[in-house]
């Protein structure tokens, strides 16, 4: 039997109240904390929360951690990452801090395509080496349970490479078949016949969701449309990138194709807010694209009022979004698209989970769960939310074991 792990004298232990998920409305707002607290893991789960004070003598090999000035709290999910890329964008991010916009620059063959470019150039080592180097940093800023979608291959080999290494690297992997038309294709309805038909039913024996950029000059509602009923029936979720420029009727497509999710939602309107909030469908904010591209914040504080479940995440990929923090989420989540610090913990914790279908053993500290752990440098767990570029990140505990310390 491995040795147990008993993280001790814990200035707070704080984890999302309640058993289900997704949470919305108040529930997204109750936090459980736990002052001078212990975290006992045993055989990779989290095994009791308690108060020091009733802390029992523990019998066989146990490892011990000293928490004193520090607070727990779940191991971090991010739902929506393209951590898996060759190259990177950063001439474009020279020419966009000069006034170039991001459609402009798409619309000319750079963007999403010039990441294509070199992904399909790298070959299958090179990527997996890449993402397991962005997998430490993700770690650095206590993500423990990562998705990661392709996208930047666009043909059948890139494609499954990068579902492959996702999988090989420990994320969930997400086939993003319809990110953008690669340029051997007359348009996307060509596009669509080719990837439906070649790259779908592998890609399904290695993805557990499909996702679809629903937007001007990538794909329409109707292509989406096609796209996601052929994955749907491949056995795969469904996710939308969703009204990131222009409400593009993403998420009315989403309500009725059942997905998890729907991501961005910078133009998001107050019809979008309501009908989220009176569906299932999860939405994903991503304020740190909405922050590098200089587009209003998603509406956040609308959707948690109105009840939707709203879960957070990075979005990190090599344009729109070049960071892998979770706690800078938080920060731009809290100010600038009026979440509150325990929504905001909610957000990249149980309700992200739920978008991974994870919500049953990912994204609590409480008995029965992953025992994937982060302790803050920090007397308050809130300091999340509140200290920006903190780097308070000092130990991540990932199934029981030390996995990262500062
Ligand atoms: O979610 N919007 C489309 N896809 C990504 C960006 C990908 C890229 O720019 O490479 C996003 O922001
Ligand atoms: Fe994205």
């Amino acid at each position: 039997m491995a040795p147990a792990l008993l993280i001790r004298d814990l200035t707070q232990v704080a984890s999302p109240a309640g058993t289900g998920a997704p949470l919305r409305g108040a529930g997204l707002r109750r936090v459980d904390v736990v002052e001078d607290a212990y975290v006992l893991c045993r055989e990779r789960s989290v095994a009791a929360v308690g108060r020091m004070a009733e802390l029992e003598p523990l019998d066989g090999d146990v490892v011990e951690v000293d928490g004193r000035g520090l607070v727990a709290l779940p191991g971090f999910v991010d739902c929506h990452t393209h951590a898996c890329f060759a190259g990177d964008r950063v001439e474009e991010f020279d020419l966009r801090a000069g006034g170039a916009s991001y459609e402009e620059l798409h619309a000319a063959g750079g963007g999403i395509l010039s990441t294509v470019r070199a992904t399909r150039a790298a070959g299958e080592g090179a990527l997996r080496a890449a993402l397991e180097r962005r997998r430490v940093a993700m770690r650095s800023h206590g993500t423990t349970t990562w998705e990661a979608k392709s996208g930047y291959g666009l043909d059948h080999d890139t494609e499954l490479a990068q579902l492959r290494a996702i999988a090989a690297v420990g994320g969930v992997p997400t086939w993003l078949g319809a990110h953008a038309v690669p340029p051997e294709h007359g348009d996307a309805d060509a596009y669509l016949d080719f990837a439906l038909a070649e790259v779908l039913p592998e890609a399904a024996a290695i993805a557990e969701a499909a996702d679809v950029f629903l937007e001007r000059g990538a794909f329409d509602a109707g292509q989406a449309r096609r796209y996601l009923e052929a994955c749907g029936r491949a056995g795969l979720a469904l996710r939308v990138h969703a009204d990131q420029f222009t409400e593009g009727g993403g998420i009315p497509l989403a309500i009725e194709l059942g997905a998890r999710s729907v991501d961005h939602l910078e133009a998001t309107g107050d019809a979008g807010v309501r009908s989220l909030a009176a569906s299932d469908v999860t939405a994903v904010l991503l304020p740190v694209a909405a922050l590098v591209l200089g587009r209003p914040q998603p509406p956040g504080r609308a959707l948690a009022d109105a009840g939707a479940a709203v879960a957070l995440a990075t979005d990190f990929n090599p344009g729109s979004a070049f960071g892998e923090s979770l706690p800078l989420v938080c920060v731009l989540a809290c100010t600038q698209a009026g979440l509150a610090p325990a929504e905001a913990l909610a957000a990249c914790t149980v309700n992200a989970a739920h978008v991974l279908g994870r919500a049953d053993r990912v994204g609590r500290l409480a008995p029965g769960y992953d025992a994937d752990v982060v302790l803050l440098d920090a007397p308050d767990w809130r300091y999340l939310a509140y200290h920006v570029a903190g780097g308070d990140v000092a130990v991540v505990v990932e199934r029981g074991e030390v996995a990262w310390r500062r």
